[in-house]
């Protein structure tokens, strides 16, 4: 497991093995935009603020997945105990 900040929305979850992070934040309230669920249309792309992203998408480029900077929330998870998102 893994936590995320939703630093606009002042919300923390937990996010077990077994649930996307897409699910957590969406059960806390957070408003989230997605489509696929798969990784592949990009919708739900989000702004990494603080920590490694475990990039698991199709949309990200090489350079993209490298940088850490964005992440599909569908499908990615995280290498770091904490993410920090621009949710
Ligand atoms: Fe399509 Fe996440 S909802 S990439």
């Amino acid at each position: 497991a893994f936590e995320v900040e939703c630093q606009r929305s002042g919300v923390s979850v937990t996010v077990p093995p077994g649930k996307t992070i897409y699910e957590a934040v969406e059960e806390a309230g957070v408003d989230v935009l997605g489509s696929c669920m798969e990784g592949v249309c990009g919708t739900c792309e989000c702004d990494v603020i603080e920590g490694d992203p475990d990039p698991r998408d199709s949309v990200l480029s090489d350079a993209e997945r490298e940088s850490g900077d964005t992440i599909m929330i569908c499908v990615s998870r995280s290498r770091s105990e904490r993410l920090v998102l621009d949710l």
